[in-house]
C-alpha cells in the first residue's frame, strides 16, 4: 500500500482522482485524512465525519478482470472486504446494507463511495471511498448512525484498522481474478440486512410497499418478493428501506 497521510482536504475521493489526471497512480495509493471538509456520500449526499476520529480513505483500484456488466461485484467485494475486517476486529451483528452500507447492531457505521476513472470512454480504475466511524461517539442529529467504540467501548488505531481492510480488499481481488465471482454474490447475500425478513421500503413517489429481500441482481438492482408473491428488481433511486 502506498499511504498518503493528509491533515485536510475537500474529499479524498476528489483528491485521488485529481493526482490521477496529473500523475500516474499506482495499484492501493491510498489517501487518507484526518479532516474532509467536503465528503461527499452516495446519491449526492454529504458525508460528515468528526475530524481526528474516524478514518476517511479512499484507494485507487485497477479494473482488471471485470467486464462492465460485472462493476457490482466490485461494490460487492469491497462491502465484504470491510465486514471481514471489522469481524477480525470483533465488531458485533455485522450486517450489509443494499447496496453497500455497514451495519452493526442496526446502526450505520461505515459508508461506500466507489466512482469510476474513464479513460479513452473505457473504465479503467476506480476510487474507493470508505468512511468508517471509529471513535466518534457524538452523532447528534443523524439517524442510526455508530461507529465502532460506541458499540464496543474500545478506542481503535486507525492505520491498524486501515491495514486490515487493504488486506481483506486484496483477499477479494483474487477471488476476481480467479473469477470467483459466484462465490463474491453468494457471501454478500448471506450477509445482507434484513434478508428474508417482512420489510418496508419507500418509493419514490412516497408509496409505502411491503416486501422480502430475497438477493441482488448481477446488474446491483435489490430483488425483493412483492405481496403478491412476485420477485421485482429495483435500484437505487427507486426505493428506500425503512429500518
Ligand atoms: C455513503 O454512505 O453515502 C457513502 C459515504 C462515503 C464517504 C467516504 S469518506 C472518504 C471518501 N471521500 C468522500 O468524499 N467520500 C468517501
Amino acid at each position: 500500500m502506498n499511504l498518503i497521510k493528509l491533515d485536510a482536504t475537500d474529499s479524498t475521493n476528489s483528491f485521488l482522482r485529481q493526482l490521477a489526471q496529473h500523475q500516474e497512480v499506482k495499484d492501493y495509493t491510498v489517501v487518507m485524512t484526518e479532516r474532509q471538509d467536503k465528503g461527499r456520500g452516495q446519491m449526492g449526499t454529504t458525508w460528515v465525519s468528526e475530524p481526528g476520529k474516524n478514518l476517511t480513505f479512499s484507494v485507487f483500484k485497477r479494473i482488471k478482470y471485470l467486464h462492465k456488466s460485472e462493476q457490482f461485484y466490485l461494490s460487492m467485494a469491497v462491502s465484504l472486504a470491510i465486514y471481514d475486517a471489522l469481524k477480525y476486529f470483533t465488531i458485533p451483528q455485522l450486517k450489509i446494507k443494499w447496496p453497500n452500507d455497514i451495519l452493526s447492531v442496526n446502526s450505520k457505521i461505515c459508508g461506500i463511495l466507489i466512482e469510476s476513472v474513464i479513460q479513452n470512454g473505457e473504465m479503467t480504475a476506480c476510487i474507493i471511498g470508505v468512511g468508517l466511524n471509529l471513535n466518534q461517539t457524538d452523532f447528534k442529529g443523524v439517524t442510526n448512525a455508530s461507529s465502532l467504540k460506541s458499540i464496543t467501548g474500545v478506542h481503535y488505531n486507525k492505520e491498524e484498522v486501515l491495514q486490515k481492510i487493504i488486506e481483506e480488499t486484496k483477499k477479494y481481488e483474487d477471488w476476481v481474478a480467479g473469477r470467483e465471482l459466484f462465490k463474491i454474490k453468494e457471501k454478500y447475500e448471506k450477509y445482507l440486512f434484513r434478508r428474508d425478513k417482512p420489510s418496508t421500503f419507500k418509493l419514490q413517489n412516497g408509496q409505502l410497499i411491503m416486501g422480502f429481500i430475497k438477493g441482488v441482481a448481477q446488474n446491483g438492482c435489490l430483488q425483493i418478493l412483492m405481496e403478491d408473491e412476485i420477485l421485482k428488481e429495483f435500484d437505487l433511486k427507486e426505493l428506500k428501506l425503512l429500518y
